[in-house]
């Protein structure tokens, strides 16, 4: 009997390798040959669903190291074990790897081997959240769309790093160790599909030097930023969701018209040290400036246009919606030129 499942198995092995790559539907129907054959090829540690047989499942089993990683597999869950080191041999069949997991692991930079990453050319999303990294991984695929790398101990990115990663649209690094100095104007050159990018948490009392014109969601909450630069916003065209929460900015620090970017819909400036509120452009929808020291409001000088008259079309108002100003030294009542001006705001918290 066993002789005979073996037998047929090779026959589905040698003659029907498409059938091994790709996703197929899920079934609640396992086959038992299918189920033989899956077994056969993974690691005992892990988990081959049968009805997805390009994921592996190695994710919270206490591993040191990384099982060898049969061919077959696109999608490799590691996360939640106690790995120390990636190296080219657990790696080196599974070259059509698109996503890997290991976040919550304990991988230094010292335990990568040199190239384990950038040889996996299909790799799309690489995820090393929460390790003992102290710089970023290089050199990595050009393949690569989303790199995680929050909660590390980055502080630390080789020259070059990111500059071959034409696709990637998402850089997490969050929750680092990032110093001004970690950060040269060619740092973040290259990425030119960046969409978003995400630096909160670090140590950063300036703005990054130069940042990817495509980026549409910026996230520097919780530094040490003291001021913006003239014209820092003029390049990035596409920025719509800007957050600086939790830094240390002034009014000194910010040039009159750094915040009037058009294509600027959310704006997070809460737990700083304004006394103002800056200028804004009309498209901005959402603002946030609550925990400041802002203790006069002028509706004439924050009124992205002269105020409106009483016939006005819709179209020409300044877009608010949301305004949170709680937290500062402003007493009610809301100032009459302030909503005379916003007259599409929904709700103000004060
Ligand atoms: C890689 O594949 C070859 C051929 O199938 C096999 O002999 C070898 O053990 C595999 N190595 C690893 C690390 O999986
Ligand atoms: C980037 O994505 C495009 C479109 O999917 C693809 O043709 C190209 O090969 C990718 N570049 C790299 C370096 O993988
Ligand atoms: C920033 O720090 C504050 C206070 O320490 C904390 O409540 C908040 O969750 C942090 N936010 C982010 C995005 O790091
Ligand atoms: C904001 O920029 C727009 C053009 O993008 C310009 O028309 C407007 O005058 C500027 N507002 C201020 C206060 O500088
Ligand atoms: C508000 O600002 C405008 C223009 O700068 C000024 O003319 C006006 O006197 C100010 N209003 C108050 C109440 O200070």
């Amino acid at each position: 009997m066993t002789v005979k499942l073996y037998s047929s198995l090779l026959v589905v092995f040698l003659t029907n390798t498409v059938w091994t790559r790709n996703i197929r539907p899920m079934s609640d129907e396992i086959n038992p040959y299918e189920q033989f054959f899956y077994s056969s090829e993974c690691p005992q540690e892990c988990f081959c669903p049968p009805s997805f047989p390009n994921a592996l499942y190695c994710d919270s089993k206490e591993l040191k190291e990384i099982p060898p990683i049969p061919a077959r597999i696109w999608y490799l869950y590691l996360q939640n074990n106690l790995i120390e080191t990636v190296t080219e041999k657990s790696l080196m069949n599974a070259t059509q790897l698109k996503w890997i997991n290991l976040n919550n692991n304990k991988i230094t930079n010292k335990g990568i081997e040199k190239g384990v990453f950038s040889n996996l050319k299909s790799l799309l999303y690489l995820f090393l959240e929460d390790n003992e990294l102290e710089e970023v991984p290089a050199p990595l695929p050009a393949s690569l769309e989303q790199l995680r790398l929050a909660r590390n101990k980055i502080s630390a990115i080789p020259g070059g790093a990111f500059s071959s990663l034409e696709n990637l649209t998402m850089l997490d690094l969050h929750r680092n160790e990032l110093l001004d100095s970690s950060l040269q104007s060619d740092t973040f050159q290259g990425l030119s599909s960046l969409i978003q990018l995400n630096i909160a948490q670090n140590s950063l009392t300036k703005m990054p030097p130069i940042l990817p014109a495509n980026v549409m969601q910026l996230f520097l909450d919780n530094n040490s930023i003291e001021a913006i630069p003239e014209n820092y916003f003029d390049a990035m065209v596409k920025l719509f969701f800007l957050r600086l929460n939790n830094n240390k900015l002034t009014d000194k620090g910010l040039p009159s018209k750094v915040f009037n970017i058009s294509s600027l819909l959310d704006l997070q400036l809460s737990h700083n040290e304004l006394t103002k509120i800056p200028a804004i452009s009309v498209h901005l929808e959402y603002l946030h400036l609550d925990n400041n020291k802002i203790n006069t409001i002028n509706g004439t000088q924050v009124c992205p246009i002269p105020i409106p008259g009483d016939r006005v079309y819709e179209s020409s108002l300044p877009r608010l919606r949301y305004l949170r100003l709680d937290g500062n030294e402003i007493k009610p009542p809301i100032p009459f030129d302030l909503m005379l001006c916003f007259r599409l705001l929904q709700a103000v918290v004060i």
